[in-house]
């Protein structure tokens, strides 16, 4: 049932392409945004001031990214937070709040009695999940199914995906119901990240320098990823998957932040991870990998197709196709999952079964 991979880590990888085109069938019919199962009163959603993505670890991080699109085009303040936390404060909801509630199982605990909290308080909750009938479907108001199928590796990789290409058709309805997006715009946005599924496949054909970089960091003890803006917050998944397959320890930094701390860390061949692709923050991006450089690290770039200038600045670089800064979370994603899968394998680990750890936490 591995389909003639090694383990459902990699199968689930190699199943992206397919988790992104489904969840984007039947989302754009002539020319609009399609969410006929969310029944929505597209008055009562004009009319939100606040929103809050609410989840737990790798879904948590797929908030992250979505809070850049969600304020970028529906400028409509939005605040994510892990549901653990969320529950036991006392955030300010209203009855014009709305709380997306992103969870792939649809089951898990705090991400639940965040829902049930939210909803008392009269905040309207929309649930974004890959399981149909979850609890985190049937108590939600409205909920988006990402079309992922059945991912079994307890490593999240392709529902991370469909769940980013969910929140990023939320973000344009957003965007398009409070006049920041043109029908124009959602058209094209919608194809591009249409495209993302061949660029991923791309990306699979050859995998050759994802592996080699995977190689030359197996031994460490430490790993920092470090980006900005939307690659800060695939950083944070990035590290994630490396800690929780391969029990090295991994971190995460705002680039900006390195001089604030982290950079204290450096030192010969401590391996730091960059997402370098060409952004608007790029020549500063450039200017940490030169810090680190000097430090002694060993620098892994996940750059740009074409930018040969980053082969100059660090020691190992895996390309990526040109896509739009917002579809690069979807995108560079990958060869992070795969280098987290790769340094895991040369380590011994179990990719699809990390020790205590569980597919789904639905006990606090
Ligand atoms: O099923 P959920 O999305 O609610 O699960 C939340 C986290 O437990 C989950 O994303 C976890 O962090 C991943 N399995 C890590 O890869």
């Amino acid at each position: 049932e591995k389909g003639g991979f090694p383990d459902f880590m990699l199968k689930e990888i190699y199943e992206e392409p397919r988790t992104i085109r489904d969840t984007l069938a039947g989302r754009m019919v002539n020319g609009h945004l399609q969410f006929d199962e969310l029944s929505l009163n597209y008055d009562e959603l004009a009319a939100i001031d606040r929103v809050y993505i609410i989840a737990c670890g790798t879904s948590y991080h797929a908030g992250l990214i979505a809070k850049n699109l969600i304020e970028a085009w529906s400028r409509i303040p939005c605040e994510v937070e892990v549901a653990s936390e969320f529950r036991y404060r006392n955030p300010i909801i209203t009855p014009s709040t709305l709380v997306v509630a992103v969870s792939q199982s649809g089951e898990t605990a705090d991400t639940l009695a965040a829902i049930r909290d939210a909803r008392i308080k009269g905040a309207k909750v929309f649930g974004i999940t890959n399981v149909v009938g979850s609890p985190v479907a049937r108590e939600s108001d409205g909920v988006i199914y990402i079309k992922a199928n059945k991912e079994i590796a307890v490593a999240a990789t392709k529902s991370f995906l469909g769940q980013v290409a969910a929140l990023t058709l939320l973000a344009m309805l957003l965007g398009q119901l409070r006049g920041g997006l043109t029908t124009a715009q959602i058209r094209m946005l919608f194809r591009e990240m249409a495209d993302t599924a061949q660029h991923i496949e791309q990306i699979l054909a050859d995998t050759s320098a994802i592996e080699e970089a995977a190689l030359a960091c197996k031994d460490a003890q430490n790993a920092l990823f470090i980006g900005r803006g939307i690659g800060s917050t695939i950083c944070y998944e990035g590290a994630l998957k490396l800690k929780e397959i391969s029990y090295l320890h991994a971190e995460a930094y705002a680039a900006g932040e390195m001089k604030h701390g982290p950079i204290a860390l450096l030192d010969e061949g401590f391996p730091v991870i960059v997402v370098a692709t060409k952004s608007p923050t790029y020549d500063k991006v450039i200017s940490n990998i030169q810090e680190c450089k000097a430090r002694g690290a060993l620098v892994v770039a996940i750059a740009t197709e074409g930018d040969e200038e980053i082969k100059k600045h660090a020691d190992h670089v895996i390309y990526i196709p040109k896509v739009r800064d917002c579809f690069s979370a979807i995108t560079a994603s990958v060869p992070l999952q795969l280098f987290a899968r790769d340094i895991a394998i040369a380590r011994g680990c179990d990719v699809d079964q990390p020790r205590n750890l569980a597919k789904s936490v639905t006990v606090e």
